[in-house]
């Protein structure tokens, strides 16, 4: 036997007792004759002491003891002299009579410490040693026990856990697929599932009646701290379900998960439109743990009085409380923000409404006294309130501007606790949405969404204006998930496919097996998957999805680690009938 205990284990009761424990070395102190070796495994620290009285040459021995080394040690159980209330095992120590060298260690290149002095590029290439933190393990242990009690609720819900493939044909899902050359079958490809959507409901024709799968995604598109190329829904499918049935089921198990991983009751989630999410919040995805919900004021400002409001189709303040006492430079900051590119607003008028009852404002030169009066009552806002107010010309893009700025305000004033969790569902999305880069229609969830029935009369003349029957899951701020009602007639669906400009001949090609498979009875279907990612960064409160993934990938989606991708050798290229346009691939990795 390797141990006969883990390094968190041993207590006062077990004084006494001769045991062997194994792990790394966190540490080592020399004090006098004595030298104290703080031994670390995945389950907690015990403290090793070897003493020159009891051991010379053994002490020796642990004063050669490198960070990192793997030992194993044998010695007896001892009440500490100097207790650590810290430490779970803190009232003992081991006095070691044997000491085995089982692996040497170089010096790491970071401090293996909750608080590491590594940053993010060099501990994701010795990955190995940041996943030795605590912090780091606590996130991958904690998703683990999610894991587990996901497949147990869904299990006792009657789901049944299937695999589908990995390689397998495109799934639109809006980003773009990776793709795998196909040996076998010369010149063409295999798409790698963005996710298991058509196999899912491939699965309800089948009669399978509900699915769920932990599977792994895979998209190419743009990373930000919520997104990775490769990544894990918790994925699910219903048969003869409507909205009512999919949510319940999917409220209960977030509700479970909460409680069981946080200890937080959630109350029945609300429900709101994507249209009011909008108009409230700028968001389909609304951080609802604080107010300063938008205000309209078109009928108050646009007065033909200050030509940047006369010509906006969109005017809406936030009503900072308690901030009309920010400073020129503070109000500059805020402006700056607004205008970085990633939000893209042209600027920022604010209003400030003193605390001793004085208003001062950016744009004092074209409003009087009265009219900044009336905005404070629409706004709701007190003595001592900043209001601050953005207009453009694009109404959903002004909210989303406002959206970023409202975000920005509640971080700054502490509002976005990360121990506090509201959920809610959107509900009624549009069911398409419009593409400046593709100058067209796009599904906004996926092209299998069902129309709401009662919008269906619009869909040939006012797509735009259809809703679907899909819904959001989102949680502080998150799109933890997404799903919908299924279109389950082929006709439906066809008619979805020529909307959103697929040839009939494009359609049948891509999508013939799903059309084809729903003439022989496909059951009414509808399902949703949330993202594990994300839902397990919610629980732990981290900031980045990374921080739960074992091997993540960098912003430019390379595992460091790996160093992939990479590239292939001349010969497997030539295996695969690939050849790499050299001079193209020099022209674009130089810039
Ligand atoms: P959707 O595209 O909304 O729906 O994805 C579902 C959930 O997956 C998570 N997610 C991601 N997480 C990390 N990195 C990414 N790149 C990423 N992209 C998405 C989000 C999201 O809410 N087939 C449909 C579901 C359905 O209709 O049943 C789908 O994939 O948390």
């Amino acid at each position: 036997m390797y141990r006969t205990k883990k390094c968190g284990e041993l207590r006062i009761e077990n004084v006494g007792e001769v045991v062997t424990l194994a792990g790394w070395v966190q540490r080592t102190r020399k004090m006098g004759g004595m030298t104290f070796v703080d031994l670390r495994d995945r389950y907690g620290i015990t403290q090793i002491v070897f003493n020159n009285e009891n051991d010379a040459e053994l002490t020796e021995r642990a004063n050669h003891l490198g960070r990192e080394f793997v030992i194993q040690v044998k010695g007896e159980v001892a009440e500490r002299s100097s207790k650590n209330a810290k430490m779970p095992t803190g009232d003992i120590e081991i006095i070691a009579s044997e000491l085995n060298v089982l692996s040497e260690s170089l010096t790491p290149p970071f401090t293996i410490e909750d608080n590491t002095d590594g940053g993010d590029d060099i501990r994701m290439k010795y990955r190995y040693l940041d996943l030795r933190r605590n912090s780091v393990r606590a996130n991958l242990e904690l998703r683990h026990r999610m894991t587990i009690l996901i497949r147990n609720f869904l299990d006792s819900r009657d789901f049944i856990e299937v695999e589908t493939p990995i390689l397998i044909g495109s799934t639109p899902e809006g980003a773009r697929d990776f793709v795998v050359p196909s040996r076998m079958n010369p010149g063409q490809f295999y798409a790698l599932p963005q996710s298991p959507q058509t196999l899912k409901q491939l699965l309800m024709v089948a009669g399978f009646d509900r699915y769920f799968q932990i599977a792994k995604c895979f998209r190419d598109e743009d990373l930000r701290a919520d997104r990775q190329p490769e990544f894990t829904q918790i994925d699910c499918e219903m048969s003869f379900a409507n909205q009512e049935d999919v949510l319940e089921v999917f409220e209960s198990m977030a509700r479970h998960l909460f409680k069981e991983i946080r200890g937080v009751e959630i109350p029945k989630l609300e429900q709101m439109t994507w249209h009011e999410a909008m108009r409230r919040f700028g968001s389909d995805k609304p951080d609802v743990r604080f107010g300063m919900e938008f205000v309209e004021l078109m009928d108050v400002l646009k007065k033909g009085k200050f030509t940047v409001f006369d010509s906006a189709e969109y005017i809406g303040g936030i009503c900072v409380p308690g901030c009309a006492d920010y400073t020129r430079k503070q109000l500059d900051q805020l402006t700056d923000f607004v205008k970085r590119p990633q939000v893209g607003a042209k600027g920022l008028v604010y209003i400030k409404y003193n605390a001793d009852g004085t208003v001062k404002s950016s744009v004092d030169k074209f409003y009087t006294p009265e009219d900044l009066a009336e905005v404070k009552e629409k706004m709701g806002a007190k003595d001592g309130d900043l209001v601050l107010i953005l207009s453009g010309d694009k109404a959903n893009k002004t909210r989303t501007q406002l959206c970023t700025l409202r975000l920005e305000m509640g971080d700054r004033l502490g509002l976005r606790d990360k121990d506090t969790f509201k959920c809610l569902w959107i509900v009624d999305f549009p069911l398409f949405e419009w593409s400046d880069e593709e100058q067209r229609l796009m599904a906004t969830h996926h092209p299998f969404t069902l129309p709401n029935p009662d919008d269906i009369p619009l869909l040939e003349e006012h797509p735009e204006q259809v809703r679907a029957v899909a819904y959001d899951f989102v949680c502080n701020g998150v799109e933890l998930g997404g799903g919908s009602l299924r279109i389950h007639d082929g006709k439906l669906q066809e008619k979805m496919f020529k909307i959103l400009g697929f040839t009939p001949e494009r359609a049948e090609a891509q999508f013939g097996f799903l059309i084809n498979a729903f003439k022989y009875g496909a059951p009414p279907h509808a399902g949703l998957a949330f993202g594990l990612d994300r839902f397990v960064s919610i629980m732990a409160g981290l900031d980045s999805i990374r921080d739960c993934i074992a091997f993540p990938k960098n912003n430019s989606g390379r595992d460091v680690m790996l160093d992939a991708p990479s590239n292939l050798e001349p010969g497997q290229l030539d295996e695969l009938y690939l050849e790499i346009d050299q001079a193209r691939v020099d022209a674009v990795t130089k810039k």
